[in-house]
C-alpha cells in the first residue's frame, strides 16, 4: 500500500493505523528523508530549494519501493511527491502496491496545515497553497489506483482501503 495526497490529508495517521491493524511495517518517506540526510525538511528547502528536496525525496522513495517490492508494507509519501516526474513514474510503474489517494476538500486541509513551520509549502499565502492543491489534482488522480474520500472516521477509511487489498 502506498498513500498519496495533499499535506494534511492524513497519510501518516492512516499509515500508522493500517500498520497497527495489520501488524506490518509503516514507512514514512518524509521521516526517512530526515533520518537519511540527518536534517529537517525546512532546512533542505532553505539550503537546496524545492528542486533539491525533490531529488532527495525521489532517491528515498525509490530505495524503499525497490527494497519492499515483495513485502506487505504501508508507505506514506509527502504531498508533493507526484510533482517530480521520476517519483511519479516510480509510483505508476511499480505494480506490487496499490496507490491510494487520500482525498479531502481544500478548506479542510488548509485548516490543518496553515502556518505549520515544518511544512515550507504550507507556510505561504492561502491563494498560493490553493493553487498548489489545484495544480496537483490531475497528478494525484493519475498516480492513484484508488481514491479514498477522507471525510469519514479513521476505521471507515481503513475498512475501505482493506476492501481493495484482498
Ligand atoms: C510537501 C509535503 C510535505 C513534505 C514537504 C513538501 C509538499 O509532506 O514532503 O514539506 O510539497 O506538499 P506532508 O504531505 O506529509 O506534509
Amino acid at each position: 500500500m502506498i498513500l498519496i495526497g495533499f499535506m494534511g490529508s492524513g497519510k501518516t495517521t492512516i499509515a500508522k493505523a493500517l500498520s497497527d491493524k495489520l501488524n506490518i511495517k509503516s514507512i514514512d518517506i518524509d521521516e526517512e528523508i530526515i533520518n537519511t540526510y540527518e536534517t529537517t525538511i525546512s532546512r533542505i528547502f532553505v539550503e537546496e530549494g524545492e528542486a533539491g528536496f525533490r531529488k532527495k525525496e525521489y532517491a528515498v522513495l525509490k530505495q524503499h519501493i525497490d527494497k519492499n517490492i515483495n513485502d506487505n508494507v504501508v508507505i506514506s509519501t509527502g504531498g508533493g511527491v507526484v510533482t517530480y516526474e521520476n517519483s511519479l513514474k516510480s509510483l505508476k510503474s511499480q505494480k506490487n502496491h496499490n496507490v491510494y489517494y487520500l482525498d479531502a476538500p481544500f478548506e479542510v486541509l488548509y485548516e490543518r496545515i496553515k502556518g505549520d513551520s515544518s511544512r515550507p509549502l504550507a507556510n505561504q499565502d492561502e491563494d498560493k497553497v490553493k493553487a498548489l492543491f489545484k495544480d496537483r489534482q490531475t497528478l494525484y488522480h493519475d498516480a492513484a489506483d484508488y481514491i479514498i474520500k477522507t471525510e469519514q472516521e479513521i476505521p471507515e477509511i481503513i475498512k475501505e482501503i482493506l476492501k481493495y487489498e484482498n
